[in-house]
């Protein structure tokens, strides 16, 4: 087990999921909650941080327990810290010292900078430099800007580095990680799909015993693969509700519950379509249709769950990402919760939760989907909002509003698998706009609705760019959309990238 002690960079869920990808099993922490309690670590590794080491309210914790007891990797703000409070100096730079540079290793023999090629790049991303190594310091390699890019202490195994190894742009980050953390630390690569699966089966097995266990079911990757372990490890005791709510895509819900009943899962299929329509009757404000759908579905699901005799468990597919306490660049970061109202929630929400995916990571949770079998083509699903269709029909929701997306979305989802587009994408989507346009079709003047089109590139939604779609693709998306579905009568691209725009239109 390998601790990441986090001080805020952008970067450091990225730094845990390139050392799982090395099979070896990490956790953040928060700098200011290092765990008492060390002895299950292996190795640590010191974060960036946008903070200056020289800043009055920048992380400056003890790492007493830590340094010269555990091999330690700081890596940008890590070895500026490191630097910082052991006799070394800390200044700003000239100038931010931002991009790609290439590493001129000194010390060659050293069991960091194994099978790493001469020049190799790497990425910058800092301020302030280090003008003085600490006390003790051996200077390991350097830049032609950086004279101090990598530093070892002597006699130690604590190591640090200018550059980030985490980044793409550094080549031969991941060599560096893995002389790190196996070469020196001697960790074990042992973390796989196959020893998760075990591992959570028998875990969930010990936990839960013959109690029974509820779960929402979206068609999503990640309740999915919940719903396989759990189903792995106590089988009929585990109840699965998927609730259509009239917003999925079209014949969504039918092929889903159908894909779920062929993976043996106790599934189900409850159509509330109608009450979700009639909760949102008249609603035109984003905000107020996400209430609407989210209390909806509260409604129901507890419905549901009151016909499971003596349920214990509420089991969810919450992910790492939403676990990972982050540190917030205003001070340590509170983490508040919003309180509930215990009285006042829904029976559902009152069970004991389980939770058997909230140590992974997305590409992690879809590995393990992998490693149980499950379907490709359902693991590699675009994500799909909770309220669905209805934050895409702009302004209020109707039945046939409903039914002319479902349509238009059809035509262009098929038509991206048929033109293998579909796993170069994201994201992607049509959005009902609420103006009417003059088109003309035969000899008659049409007034019907606009559709537009939108695929964007991402890799965890917090940023995107719009696909550059075929031409052709277009075009005959936009033709098939416009003979075919009754009430569009023109089809548009939307060309713009988040930031500044989003990807869903509310
Ligand atoms: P935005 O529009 O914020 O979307 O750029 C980023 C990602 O979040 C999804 N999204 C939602 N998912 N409930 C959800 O479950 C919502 O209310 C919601 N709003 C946006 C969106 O589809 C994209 O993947």
């Amino acid at each position: 087990n390998v601790l990441i002690l986090d001080f805020g960079s952008q970067y450091t869920q990225l730094i845990a999921r390139r050392v799982r990808e090395l099979n070896i099993y990490c956790e953040i922490y928060p700098y200011h909650k290092i765990p008492e309690d060390l002895s299950g670590f292996k190795a640590v590794i010191l974060s960036g941080s946008p903070f200056s080491v020289r800043a009055e309210d920048a992380p400056h914790p003890d790492l007493s327990q830590i340094r010269g007891k555990l091999p330690v990797l700081a890596v940008c703000y890590g070895a500026q810290y490191l630097a910082h409070f052991f006799g070394g100096k800390v200044e700003p730079s000239d100038t931010r010292e931002y991009g790609r540079a290439n590493l001129s290793v000194i010390k060659d023999a050293e069991p960091l900078f194994e099978n790493i090629k001469e020049n190799s790049q790497v990425w910058m991303s800092h301020s302030d430099s280090i003008i003085d190594l600490p006390e003790n310091a051996v200077r390991l390699a350097s830049t032609s800007d950086v004279l101090n890019a990598a530093y070892r202490i002597d006699g130690e195994d604590t190591f640090a580095i200018q550059f980030h190894p985490e980044v793409y742009h550094s080549t031969d980050g991941k060599q560096l990680l893995e002389n790190f953390l196996v070469k020196i630390a001697g960790t074990q690569q042992s973390w796989t799909p196959g020893a998760f699966v075990d591992l959570t089966v028998s875990e969930l097995k010990e936990k839960i015993g013959d109690d029974k266990v509820v779960l929402g079911l979206s068609g999503g990757v990640d309740s999915t693969v919940a719903a396989v372990l759990l189903h792995k490890a106590i089988g009929k005791n585990l109840y699965c509700i998927f609730v259509n709510n009239g917003l999925l895509r079209k014949n969504e819900f039918e092929s889903v519950l159908d894909q779920y009943k062929h993976m043996g899962l106790n599934v189900k299929g409850v159509d509330a379509s109608a009450r979700f329509l009639d909760a949102l009757k008249g609603l035109s404000d984003p905000e107020e249709k996400r209430k609407a759908i989210g209390n909806t579905f509260i409604e129901v699901f507890d419905d549901e769950a009151h016909e499971i005799k003596d349920v214990v468990y509420l089991a969810q597919g919450t992910i790492y990402p939403d676990v990972i306490e982050s540190v917030s660049v205003n001070g340590p970061s509170v983490t508040i919760k919003s309180h509930h109202n215990v009285g006042g929630l829904p029976d559902f929400m009152k069970l004991k939760v389980v939770e058997p995916l909230r140590m992974l990571f997305k590409d992690e949770v879809r590995r393990v989907g992998k490693e149980l079998g499950i379907d490709k083509e359902l693991l590699g699903r675009h994500p799909f909002p909770g309220p669905g269709l209805a934050i895409r029909i702009l302004g209020d929701i109707t039945a046939e509003k409903v039914r002319i997306l479902q349509e238009v979305d059809h035509v262009f989802i098929q038509g991206l698998r048929d033109w293998m587009l579909y796993d170069k994408v994201w994201q992607a989507g049509a959005i009902l706009l609420p103006i009417q346009s003059v088109g003309v079709m035969g000899d008659e003047r049409t007034y019907e609705q606009v559709v537009a089109l939108r695929a964007v590139e991402s890799t965890d939604g917090m940023t995107a760019d719009w696909v550059n779609l075929p031409y052709e693709f277009l075009q005959k998306t936009s033709n098939t959309i416009i003979n075919r579905v009754k009430g569009v009568n023109r089809v548009v691209y939307d060309i713009s990238s988040k930031p500044p725009a989003t990807i869903e239109w509310e």
